[in-house]
């Protein structure tokens, strides 16, 4: 049996040598320490010897077992040392002053307008608020003086999910939520991805960008709404923009607007984008619903706010000059890196 015990170490010595990679050294651990494997087969084999032999070969046979054992575990950390070595190697080769054959990456114009915006916003007091893209019902709609039949859903159908929640339709979603996280007063704005179920041209897109924002407080006006969109218009588009102010409905604001700007593609002669009257719908605003205002948790006896639903891919087109809306959302990088690379 001690020729056994001798031979089995020295395959396995053999063995190990060969075995480069963990899975080969697992794989060596099977066959001899596992339940099948030959260090046991000898661990069993002790009932056939002898009483006087068993105590002696116990002991040989669990030394093997303990050097197997050791081995093992160093080949193990030995292979693991190696790769490491390996990986550190690479990385010095690697040249972090290699040109990068003009590959670089660049902001999405919208991520660049909506910074531009925030930063605008933020340094006039407004805190900027992320917001869900799967709403509820209640957020979407019923929150925001929308009851179920009412005609202005049919403006804003979208893509619905089996448990009847609902890809937001417009920015207006999160009011209801950011009324009754702050309560009043608050300034507030909040950029988010809308979906309607659209018919694809050049200017609509069944995906596009919103930046909504809300002022609530004592005594406010349209005098401030008003003052609050020239500021920022004038800022985003670095000169003075032609703006017009028509009446315009939405459930939850009352009175309701309409800002349009003049169109910077044609500069108000009349193109297909602004589908010849040469003004752009941007930014339907108005003094926010006291349904609303209750439903959010704020006293409409004490105060008021507004709220203007910025058409965020739209402003980027103007800025920027793009024809089609849906090269913004393209995934083309040649289209869309000429505008945010100098
Ligand atoms: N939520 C409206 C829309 O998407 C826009 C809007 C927001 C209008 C806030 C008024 C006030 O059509």
């Amino acid at each position: 049996m001690k020729e056994k015990i001798d031979a089995l170490r020295e395959q396995f010595s053999r063995e190990l040598s060969g075995a480069g990679t963990s899975e080969a050294v697992e794989k060596l651990r099977v066959a001899y320490l596992g339940k099948k494997g030959s260090v046991t087969a000898l661990l069993k084999g002790l009932k056939e010897v002898g009483a006087e032999q068993k105590k002696e070969m116990g002991q040989h046979i669990n030394q093997l077992k303990r050097q197997v054992e050791e081995k093992l575990s160093e080949q193990v950390e030995a292979i693991r040392a190696a790769e490491e070595q390996r990986q550190v190697e690479a990385a010095e080769q690697y040249d972090v002053t290699l040109p990068t054959g003009g590959a670089v990456g660049s902001y999405h114009p919208i991520t660049v307008v909506q910074r531009q915006l925030e930063e605008i916003f933020a340094s006039m007091g407004f805190t900027i608020e992320d917001y869900k893209e799967i709403v509820t019902d209640y957020q979407c709609f019923e929150a925001v003086n929308i009851p179920k039949d009412h005609p202005a859903r049919d403006m804003q159908d979208t893509y619905y999910l089996e448990n009847g929640q609902l890809l937001k339709t417009h920015t207006s979603a999160a009011q209801n939520a950011i009324m009754k996280k702050y309560g009043a007063p608050l300034r507030a704005v909040f950029p988010g991805r809308c979906f309607r179920n659209e018919a694809l041209d050049a200017s609509h897109e069944n995906t596009f960008f919103q930046m909504e924002g809300m002022m609530i407080d004592k005594n406010i006006s349209i005098s401030n709404l008003i003052y609050f969109m020239k500021t920022m218009l004038s800022e985003v588009f670095e000169r003075d923009i032609n703006v017009r102010l028509r009446p315009g409905f939405f459930p939850f604001v009352e009175p309701g607007f309409e800002l349009d700007i003049s169109c910077t593609l044609c500069g108000g002669e009349g193109c297909s984008t602004c589908k010849g009257s040469g003004w752009i719908e941007l930014c339907p605003c108005g003094m926010i619903h006291h349904n609303v205002l209750r439903a959010g948790g704020i006293d409409p006896e004490e105060y008021t706010g507004f709220a203007f639903g910025l058409g965020l891919t739209r402003l980027v087109m103007m800025k920027y000059g793009v024809g089609d809306i849906r090269d913004l959302n393209s995934g083309n990088l040649k289209a869309l890196s000429q505008f945010t690379h100098e």
